[in-house]
């Protein structure tokens, strides 16, 4: 028994000091100027510190400033983040879930990806996750405005103005050097509250002015949907999962569409598989990772994420439950299936709750 928890021990051990290790190659390649005989030096200092994060299970503190070094730049991710990528990694070669986790990286996928050229970062918009903010960061971070708090509203979607590019207006090879070189990533939640809060948003209380939703969308959705034909009231949740569980929604999504992207899978959204993230982070634990994300970008000396009231990103079951109640095990299995592959690529935990 002693000697199977030692083995796994110097497993564990070894694959952390070659993913140490990768990272930190990787990091030299990308900027050779930039990392010094002294940080090697906090490189190494830094290890042990991130090997008890991961026991622990909460983020790093700044490391403690040790003699001359600069506490400030972190080479080390946090155990956490490495696992989200490797988890990627699995779930994308499992060939049962080839179909839900690859996506070709068409221009549906380029337009969802904003560019920063000075700071070298691509950023993949998830809607329902927070993304005007880290929009309003690539805005203020490429010059069209000094700070957060001076991009108008109007602004922040109109990409005529708010001088933040799509990957896909860019040439071929353009796009494949920005792809191999920057700094990428993006920002999911659990799949089923994204759902809600999509649902909610854009069929339920509309804040920004978007009448198609409820008066072309939603009709367009009640009339191939809706179980119960005597029923008039507007578009209920349990219509909307019909619709995306369909195995054949494709059909009416051609009609909506890119209205379809606060729907549709985080996969067809970003292609996870195909191209590489620097890092995901996660709207449950935003207040961790919006930072880890500048400092790993290498932007957090210039802006900062705005501050994230309490409890508004953490998991709420007792609402996941409330808006499934009343909706058949087949429907909700159905649903469950067509985003099988965002809960398993995110490391989501799968609802049996709903399920079963
Ligand atoms: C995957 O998709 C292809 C093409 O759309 C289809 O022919 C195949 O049956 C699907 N496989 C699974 C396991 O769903
Ligand atoms: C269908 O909807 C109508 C109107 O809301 C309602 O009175 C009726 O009970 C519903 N039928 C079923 C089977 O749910
Ligand atoms: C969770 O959702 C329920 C139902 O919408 C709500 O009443 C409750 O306040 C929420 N809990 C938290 C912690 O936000």
């Amino acid at each position: 028994m002693h000697h199977q928890w030692l083995l796994l021990a110097a497993c564990f051990w070894v694959i952390f000091m070659f993913m140490v290790a990768s990272k930190f190659i990787t990091l030299t390649f990308k900027d050779p100027d930039g990392y010094s005989a002294k940080q090697e030096f906090l490189f190494l200092t830094t290890v042990p510190e991130a090997g008890r994060l991961r026991e622990e299970k909460h983020f790093a503190e700044d490391p403690k400033p040790t003699g001359k070094v600069a506490p400030s730049s972190q080479l080390v991710a946090p155990l956490v983040y490495v696992e989200r990528l490797e988890l990627i990694r699995n779930v994308c070669r499992d060939e049962a879930l080839k179909n839900l986790s690859h996506t070709p990286v068409s221009k549906f996928v380029l337009d969802r990806i904003f560019v920063c050229d000075k700071h070298k970062i691509l950023f993949c918009q998830t809607p329902k996750v927070g993304n005007t903010q880290w929009k309003k960061v690539l805005i203020v971070l490429n010059g069209a405005f000094p700070a957060i708090g001076e991009i108008p509203e109007s602004v922040v979607h109109d990409h005529e103005k708010n001088g933040l590019p799509r990957l896909s207006s860019f040439s071929q090879a353009e796009i494949q050097k920005r792809l191999k070189t920057y700094f990428k990533f993006f920002i999911v939640r659990d799949p089923f509250e994204r759902l809600i809060s999509a649902f909610k948003d854009k069929f339920v209380h509309n804040p920004r002015f978007e009448p198609w939703y409820r008066h072309e969308i939603a009709p367009g959705i009640i009339r191939k949907y809706r179980k119960n034909r005597t029923e008039t009231r507007g578009i209920q949740f349990e219509d909307f999962v019909r619709y995306l569980g369909d195995p054949n929604h494709r059909w009416l999504d051609l009609q909506f569409g890119d209205h379809i992207i606060h729907w549709v899978t985080y996969v067809e959204l970003c292609a996870p598989c195909e191209i590489k993230y620097s890092v995901i982070g996660h709207h449950e634990t935003l207040e961790e990772d919006a930072p880890y994300i500048l400092r790993e970008a290498g932007i957090d000396h210039l802006v900062s994420y705005p501050a994230i009231p309490p409890g508004i990103t953490a998991y709420n079951r007792t609402k996941v439950e409330r808006y499934f109640l009343g909706i058949s095990k087949r429907d909700i299995r159905r649903l469950y299936a067509r985003f099988e592959g965002d809960f398993k690529l995110f490391g989501y935990q799968k609802p049996d709750f709903l399920l079963n």
